[in-house]
C-alpha cells in the first residue's frame, strides 16, 4: 500500500494523540505512564511549528497512520545544529514501510535546515527502532544502563546519531 508524507496541520492532533497514546500505555518508546491528552498535543505542535521545526504525518488509504518530528536535543544554545527525532507508526501497519518513508522525509527536512546531526535516544529492547535507525545510516555512540524506569523496571538507553549536514562550518 502506497504511503504519502506531508507536513501535520493542527487538526491531526487527535490522530497523532491516539497513536502517541498507544506508544505510552503498550510499549517503552515514551517513558512515561501517563497518557496525553488534545491540548497538551495541540500546544506541542504550536510550540514545535513556531520554532521552525518539522512534524511530518504518514497517510496510507486516506488515513493517518503515523508521524515523525525534531527538536531540540538538548535546550541550550550550543546544541543548536543537533536535533533528536521522534516517530510513531500505527501499530497495525507496522513493517509496512511507514517507519522509514517518515524518517527519510524527517532527515531530508533537517538537511534543508542545514542542521549537522540527528540524534535517537531508543530503549534498549526496542529493536525495530534501533533497526529502522541503523538502515538510515544512524549508528550507536552511548549506553546508559538505568537512567529509566517503566512498567516497573529499569530501561537502558541507546543514543544513536547521524550526520545531516556533515561537512557544514559551526
Ligand atoms: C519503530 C517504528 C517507528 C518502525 O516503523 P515501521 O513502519 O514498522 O518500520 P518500517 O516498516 O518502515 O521498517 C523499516 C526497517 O526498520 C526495521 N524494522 C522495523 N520493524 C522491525 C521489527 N519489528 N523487527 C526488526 N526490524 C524492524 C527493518 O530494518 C525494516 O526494514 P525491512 O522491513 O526492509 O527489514 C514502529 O515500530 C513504531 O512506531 N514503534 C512504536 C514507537 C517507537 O518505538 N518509536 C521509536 C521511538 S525511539
Amino acid at each position: 500500500m502506497s504511503t504519502t508524507v506531508r507536513d501535520a496541520i493542527i487538526e491531526d492532533a487527535q490522530c497523532i494523540l491516539e497513536i502517541y497514546n498507544f506508544a505510552v500505555t503498550k510499549t517503552t518508546a515514551v517513558w512515561s505512564e501517563e497518557p496525553s491528552d488534545i491540548a497538551l498535543r495541540q500546544a506541542w505542535f504550536r510550540e514545535r511549528t513556531a520554532r521552525g521545526f518539522p512534524i511530518l504525518v504518514a497517510e496510507s488509504a486516506g488515513r493517518l497512520v503515523g508521524f515523525a518530528s525534531f527538536g531540540d536535543f538538548r535546550p541550550w544554545p550550543g546544541y543548536r545544529h543537533t536535533v533528536e527525532n521522534s516517530v510513531y507508526v500505527a501499530p497495525w501497519i507496522h513493517r509496512q514501510g511507514v517507519g522509514r518513508a517518515l524518517m527519510q522525509s524527517l532527515i531530508d527536512r533537517g538537511v534543508a535546515l542545514g542542521k549537522h546531526v540527528m540524534v535517537a535516544g531508543i530503549e534498549e529492547t526496542n529493536t525495530a527502532s534501533i533497526r529502522l535507525h541503523n538502515s538510515l545510516g544512524f549508528r550507536e555512540v552511548g549506553r546508559m544502563p538505568h537512567v529509566g524506569t517503566k512498567f516497573g523496571r529499569w530501561l537502558d538507553l541507546v543514543l544513536m546519531q547521524r550526520y545531516l549536514v556533515a561537512d557544514r562550518e559551526p
